[in-house]
């Protein structure tokens, strides 16, 4: 054995040795004792009126729980036609061409704007990114539901957690369900090549992880939107449903499947956490800050919190085909509801996806309410710890007297 194949030996075991102390901790942090729940996020746009009545809670009958909320307007009869065809058969981006716009940067309004924002625009017209680590074979077979996961590479324990929960890859009902995480590169320049190996380890276990090769960071969220839709548009042709989420939010896939069924007549599903007439924050502390100058407009169009929504496969493919003819926004929730206008599809609210928040009191009983999170579809926020514990609790002998519904 040469020197340096000695080298590569020890560092492999080097690496699978820190691996399994990441995972131990992961697993042994905490001994079943729930920390308070604290629910609570900051919509991306200043409180609509429909949400100052958050208060009650009351029962209703399961029968009625799904139809609750499917009134709609109908589908328009002239919708904009979308062009399915030639289809890629693999990942067609295989080298990173993004250079700096600076021709931008002499446009009047540009030198007001924020950093961050200027960072933005620069890059604003690199599209597309090569992919790093790829699983073309996920969709083949009969998957009925895939679960979708935005994540970063530092957050492994999350991703570990979901994997026992709601991520499992499992059939249900005789429905294949199968998960995958969608991910960029580490922002952190001294451990990046640190994270990339363990993160490619992890992979090598679950064969799971999607990343392409762009930067993690926040104003990045709407390229993996549109990598996820092109991902999903080039392998994914058949599979009817998605469920798209956060990595700290609870997921009840016999809830989703239950609706799903319930809403098999609807064309064109898009079911969230729905905001309506939701105004762009213009306060510049605010993490959703967004200037005139990038959006000028009073309201943003209806789009449901990226926190976890629901969609039907054949509108992912008219989504990805659409989000290609638009610029780029910074929120990634936002730009899919640019998109849904575009093809004049109205997303549909239903109350069992709770992305924004659930009781304004951080203290209200319902937030660790079993029960509770037994009749939901998307509940977020919970730590990992507090994900798994809900998990059990929904899970075991839980006798509920009927759906519960908020609102
Ligand atoms: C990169 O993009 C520029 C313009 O966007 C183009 O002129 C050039 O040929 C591209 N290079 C590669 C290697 O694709
Ligand atoms: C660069 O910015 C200028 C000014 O906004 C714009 O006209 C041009 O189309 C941009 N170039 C690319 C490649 O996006
Ligand atoms: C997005 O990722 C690209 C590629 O890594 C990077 O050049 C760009 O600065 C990132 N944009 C933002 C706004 O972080
Ligand atoms: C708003 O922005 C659009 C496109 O960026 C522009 O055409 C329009 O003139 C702007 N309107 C106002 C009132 O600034």
């Amino acid at each position: 054995m040469t020197t340096r194949d000695r080298w590569r030996v020890i560092k492999t075991v080097g690496l699978m040795f820190l691996l399994a102390v990441v995972m131990l901790t992961v697993f042994q942090r905490g001994s079943g004792r729930m920390n308070q729940f604290q629910i609570e996020r900051h919509p991306p746009m200043e409180a609509p009126a429909e949400r100052a009545t958050l208060n009650k809670a009351f029962y209703i009958s399961p029968e009625s729980f799904w139809k609750e909320d499917h009134k709609r307007p109908m589908a328009t009869t002239e919708e904009p036609l979308v062009t399915l065809a030639r289809r890629p058969k693999s990942w067609d981006i295989t080298t990173s061409n993004c250079s700096a716009n600076l021709s931008i940067s002499s446009v009047r309004w540009f030198t007001g704007l924020e950093e961050t924002f200027q960072q933005f625009l620069i890059y604003r017209h690199c599209r597309f990114f090569p992919m790093t680590i790829n699983h073309p074979e996920k969709c083949v077979g009969d998957v009925h539901l895939l679960m979708v996961i935005k994540s970063v590479i530092t957050q492994h324990d999350r991703r570990e957690v979901i994997r026992q929960t709601w991520g499992k890859e499992l059939v249900m009902n005789g429905k294949r369900i199968k998960t995958i995480f969608l991910l960029g590169k580490s922002t952190n320049k001294k451990e990046k090549a640190n994270h990339q190996k363990l993160l490619e380890y992890e992979d090598y276990i679950y064969g799971d992880i999607l990343q392409w090769d762009f930067m993690d960071s926040f104003f990045n969220l709407t390229l993996k939107e549109t990598h996820f839709l092109k991902w999903f548009y080039t392998y994914c042709g058949t599979v009817p449903y998605i469920f798209k989420g956060d990595d700290d939010v609870f997921v009840s896939v016999e809830n989703i499947l239950e609706y799903l069924e319930s809403s098999k007549n609807i064309k064109h599903l898009f079911t969230g956490d729905v905001l309506f007439k939701a105004k762009p924050i213009r306060k510049k502390e605010n993490k959703y800050y967004i200037p005139q100058a990038l959006y000028n407009k009073t309201y943003y169009p209806p789009y449901a919190g990226g926190g976890g929504f629901l969609m039907d496969g054949p509108l992912a493919r008219k989504l990805y085909k659409v989000s290609e003819t638009l610029d780029l926004f910074p929120i990634d929730d936002v730009f899919l509801g640019m998109c849904l206008e575009v093809l004049q599809v109205t997303p549909i609210k239903h109350n069992a996806f709770k992305t924004f928040g659930l009781m304004k009191d951080k203290n209200s009983k319902l937030n660790k309410e079993p029960c509770f999170f037994k009749s939901m579809i998307v509940v977020h926020k919970l730590l990992p710890q507090e994900l798994k514990d809900m998990w059990r609790l929904v899970h075991t002998d839980l006798i509920c007297a009927q759906k519960m519904e908020l609102l």
